[in-house]
């Protein structure tokens, strides 16, 4: 049996066993708690990107887009971080003046498609842009709510030194919407706008938006266009650039690679800026090739309507040969509905040279050669 005083004597001989165990825990707690402390001292704070001025940018250094400042020379520079956007937006739009506008069919054409070039010269802030970029256009009036109309995008069709090369224009290459309902003619609100309005006429501009369809700096790059009806705007920007001489002289971008252009049209009479594209077929024949693929004229071997992704697959030994050098980028720009016909093309081409275009076509993607705008 146990006296009370050995039950105290055994409590008391426990003491320093439980002290410690205390001390154990602080001192381990203490320590760790210590470590994260000096880790987040030691952390170093995320480098911080100066974003290029985006508005104050003078109207002479319009083609030369500045180079982004950083607060630190180990900061890596972001891809495009240079290139201009959103300089205007819907809430404070810039009013540009109508410079030209005029048809771009021929006689016996289906539709309507007008290149329209607008005044950028009193913006201020400058409105500058590069190829591939696009503009907001906000239609005069209001919809069917009593609101302003929304801005629709349109793909530029100029480079950045404009058609007159002088540095302060953007032109717009725009189809008229018009479909059938319950028996009625619907006019697409903005593109009809568009096409109607006259040399002298104020329109609310935004922008420019979108890094999706740049050209890349290498000279020596392959650019693959593949383009139906106003989705050959972006490449006319691209074509200028490679093939115009002014343009040329201006940009000194000494492009050698190699330009091919696979063009959907409903008719030949649709054909867009056909005599420039010829043009540069005679005086380039060595870096320039153009297909076209005229879908109520000419028939694919199925004997429907002849589509561009028709030419590419007749083309794949060749176009695959480029795809396969890491110089070549692919450029997707018009109807969003020939985006299935596409890769079903480039699918079947893949096959034909024991590629798999669903593992490539991602591939491609990371590596920024395959760029797509449909609409
Ligand atoms: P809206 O009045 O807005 O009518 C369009 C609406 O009509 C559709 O949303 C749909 O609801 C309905 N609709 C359309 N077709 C039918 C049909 N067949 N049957 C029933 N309903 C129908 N366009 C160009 O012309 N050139 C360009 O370079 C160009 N670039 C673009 C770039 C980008 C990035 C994007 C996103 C679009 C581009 N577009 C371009 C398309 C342009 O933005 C407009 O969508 C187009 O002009 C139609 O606008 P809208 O105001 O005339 O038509
Ligand atoms: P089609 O209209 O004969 O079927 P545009 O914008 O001037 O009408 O030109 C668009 C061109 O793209 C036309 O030749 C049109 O042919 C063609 N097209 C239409 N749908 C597709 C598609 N799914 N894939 C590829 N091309 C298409």
């Amino acid at each position: 049996m146990y006296s009370q005083a050995k039950v105290i004597a055994g409590g008391l001989a426990h003491i320093p066993v439980v002290i410690a165990v205390f001390y154990f825990i602080l001192t381990t707690f203490n320590k760790r708690a210590l470590k994260f402390v000096e880790e987040g001292k030691t952390k170093k704070p995320e480098p911080k990107t100066v974003q290029p001025n985006k508005t104050a940018v003078s109207k002479s250094e319009s083609s030369k887009i500045d180079t982004p400042k950083t607060e630190s020379p180990k900061v890596v520079k972001k891809k495009h971080a240079d290139v201009p956007v959103n300089i205007y937006r819907p809430k404070t739009p810039y009013e540009g003046t109508v410079i030209e506008n005029y048809s771009l069919l021929k006689e016996g054409a289906i539709g309507r498609v007008n290149h329209i070039t607008f005044d950028l010269k009193d913006s201020d802030p400058f409105l500058n842009y590069v190829e591939g970029q696009s503009i907001g256009i906000m239609p005069a009036g209001e919809d069917a709510n009593g609101k302003p109309h929304k801005l629709r995008l349109y793909s530029i069709a100029s480079t950045r030194h404009g058609d007159d090369f002088k540095g302060n224009t953007v032109s717009l290459c725009v189809r008229q919407l018009q479909y059938e309902k319950d028996g009625e003619t619907i006019n697409g609100v903005c593109s009809t706008y568009l096409c109607d309005i006259k040399p002298g006429d104020k329109v609310k501009i935004t922008g420019p938006v979108g890094k999706e369809m740049l050209l890349p700096d290498e000279e020596d790059a392959n650019i693959v266009m593949l383009a139906t009806g106003t989705g050959i705007a972006p490449m006319r920007a691209y074509l200028r650039r490679m093939f115009e001489a002014t343009e040329k002289e201006k940009n000194k971008w000494n492009f050698k690679g190699k330009a091919w252009l696979f063009m959907g049209a409903p008719k030949s009479a649709n054909l867009l800026y056909e005599e420039d594209l010829q043009r540069y077929l005679t005086d380039h024949p060595d870096n320039f090739k153009y297909t076209k693929a005229i879908s109520r004229e000419q028939q694919n071997a199925k004997g429907g309507r002849m589509y561009i992704q028709d030419r590419v697959l007749e083309s794949a030994n060749e176009l695959f040969n480029m795809i396969e050098d890491e110089k070549t980028h692919i450029y997707l720009c018009g109807l969003k509905g020939m985006e299935p016909g596409i890769d079903e093309a480039m699918t079947k081409a893949a096959e034909e040279k024991g590629l798999n275009w669903s593992e490539l076509r991602p591939q491609l993607k990371k590596a920024g050669r395959w760029h797509v705008e449909t609409y």
